[in-house]
């Protein structure tokens, strides 16, 4: 799959282990930055890759900021943007079965690169179930 990759200063560290889980699993990455570890606006980085990934340049999404919780609320600001922010692998199946979610927010301040890892394992090996959640990730629109 193609994946655009972002983040903020807090995220560019593991960035790296995503970059490298992704290419070594298969996945094409494109790392839309930041590029130092110098401070930057989370949501600048977060529209870049939910714009890209909304736009159908790339097929998904991976965000890393400290928490995961600035870059997932930017990113839902996009339209036709379900980004699910994954404390633990498990949230990681439930994002793609249930939500049908198509960028997975990390946080690089409270999970480790194995958490991450395997975050990415399951969300990659796991699709959207349909059906009964289908009618439901259909009824997610703004309305306001
Ligand atoms: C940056 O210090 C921090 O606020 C950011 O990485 C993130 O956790 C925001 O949600």
């Amino acid at each position: 799959m193609k994946i655009a990759v972002g983040s903020d200063h807090a995220g560019v560290e593991l960035k790296k282990a995503v970059i490298a889980w992704l290419e070594s699993n298969g996945h094409e990455s494109n790392d839309m930055g930041p590029y130092t570890e110098e401070s930057v606006d989370y949501p600048d980085y977060a529209r870049k890759v939910a714009i890209a990934v909304a736009d159908g340049l790339y097929d998904q999404g991976v965000l890393l900021c400290g928490t995961g919780i600035g870059v997932s609320i930017s990113a839902n600001k996009v339209k036709g943007i379900r980004a699910a922010l994954c404390c633990n692998p498990e949230f990681a199946t439930l994002a793609r079965q249930h939500n049908n979610a198509n960028i997975i927010c990390l946080s690089a301040r409270f999970s480790d690169k194995e958490a991450i890892e395997k975050s990415l394992y399951n969300w990659f090996a796991t699709d959207f179930e349909g059906g009964r959640h289908e009618r439901r990730v259909n009824k997610i629109e703004p309305c306001c």
